[in-house]
């Protein structure tokens, strides 16, 4: 393994200093929890060894979610980080190919590269509206393809793609007898119909999600993968194992009281979604040095620059964080050009969020050009 570090991990908020931020813009969830928050009875866990696959009654729960799932299709991991992590170290090595989706979450191209397979990277556009293209993809997978890489609602842009295009998917994976990771850290904030489970509709898909983003709690590192191909889930579990044995029972416990508490949190979290997503849209509206393509899921967005604007962009981002004390996630964590941004518009307040947006706004006119 040749381990390099990410640009998104290199300069996240948490690793700048939180406090040197008076605008967050950079985050990819809803605001975090407090442990307070959760009224928790945290004295009776018993600080053992847990079940090596995760607690059955969260397993029971995440299963909960997919038709026909059981709580043996679900590997509880160290976040959704964790899952991919152990998804590509046990698939893959050096001789072996992948077709992933690009931009996509970091990890999910940098560890196959750590690895040292060969990828070949699909291309979203902006001009095409970040669509998918199922085509580019089938055309990409060659024999020695061990699976397809996506990630929707998708990170950073918020696009999505229909049902129909994920049982595409699956069924061109099924074709090639391949596999697909799908990464639906975001399955729950879908602005229209919520995707199915995509573990469900093949033995050859793996689903990839955590209590991170949609549930603001990725100080308990808890995520999960989900495949109902049992040998495959024999080999995540040795992955699992010689990695950490087992997961932390008091994280455990503790994402299990916060996934029974779903309907509430969802509803909460859609509403506030919501209503930052329409303050975003209306600044977009009445801000002509900036473009987008609008997302339908997800809480982060990835404007651009507008291609008509002549702006110095290396010192909009400075002004922006140094002067002005705004902070947004650059192009170049996902492999972009810094003209492109993300914007993650739920996890600041409002004021928050008004106060960098206008800020935005403010270093763009300061780093016009000529
Ligand atoms: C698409 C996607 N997948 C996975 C992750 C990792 O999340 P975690 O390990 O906190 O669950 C992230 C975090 O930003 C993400 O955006």
């Amino acid at each position: 393994m040749n381990y390099v570090r990410m640009p998104i991990e290199l300069e996240s908020p948490e690793q700048l200093g939180y406090d040197t931020i008076r605008y967050n813009l950079s985050e990819s969830s809803v605001a975090d929890r407090r442990l307070g928050d959760l009224n928790l009875k945290l004295d009776d866990i018993l600080l053992c060894y847990g079940d090596h696959r995760g607690s059955p009654d969260l397993r029971n729960l995440i299963a909960a979610s997919g038709d026909g799932l059981s709580a043996d299709d679900v590997l509880v991991t160290a976040g959704a980080a964790g899952a991919l992590f152990i998804i590509a170290t046990s698939m893959l090595d050096r001789s072996d190919h992948i077709v992933v989706v690009r931009p996509n979450y970091a990890t999910n191209i940098e560890t196959p590269r750590a690895i040292g397979c060969r990828i070949s990277l699909i291309d979203l556009e902006f001009e095409n509206g970040f669509r998918l293209d199922l085509p580019k993809i089938e055309a990409a997978i060659e024999p020695g393809t061990k699976y397809v890489s996506v990630t929707y609602p998708h990170n950073p842009t918020g696009v999505m793609i229909s049902e129909e295009e994920l049982r595409a998917l699956a069924d061109l994976v099924e074709r090639k007898g391949i596999h697909l990771l799908f990464d639906e850290t975001y399955r729950e904030m879908s602005f229209g119909p919520v995707l199915p489970v995509a573990a469900t509709l093949s033995k050859r898909v793996i689903s990839v999600s955590s209590l991170s983003k949609t549930y603001g709690i990725p100080g308990i590192r808890t995520g999960w993968l989900i495949s109902r191909d049992p040998e495959l889930m024999e080999l995540f579990l040795a992955a699992r194992e010689q990695i950490g044995i087992s997961g932390s029972t008091v994280d455990e416990y503790i994402a299990y009281v916060a996934l029974s508490r779903r309907e509430e949190w969802l509803r909460f979290n859609n509403a506030r979604i919501a209503s930052a997503f329409a303050i975003v849209k209306e600044w977009i509206a009445s801000e002509p040095l900036v473009e987008w393509i609008e997302p339908s899921g997800g809480c982060v967005c990835f404007p651009r620059i507008a291609s008509s604007a002549n702006i110095d962009v290396a010192g909009f981002h400075r002004r922006l964080y140094h002067d002005h004390g705004a902070y947004v996630g650059r192009g170049r964590w996902f492999e972009q050009d810094d003209r492109h941004f993300r914007i993650g518009y739920a996890w600041p307040d409002e004021d928050e969020l008004r106060g960098g947006l206008a800020a935005i706004s403010a270093a763009l006119r300061e780093s016009i050009k000529g």
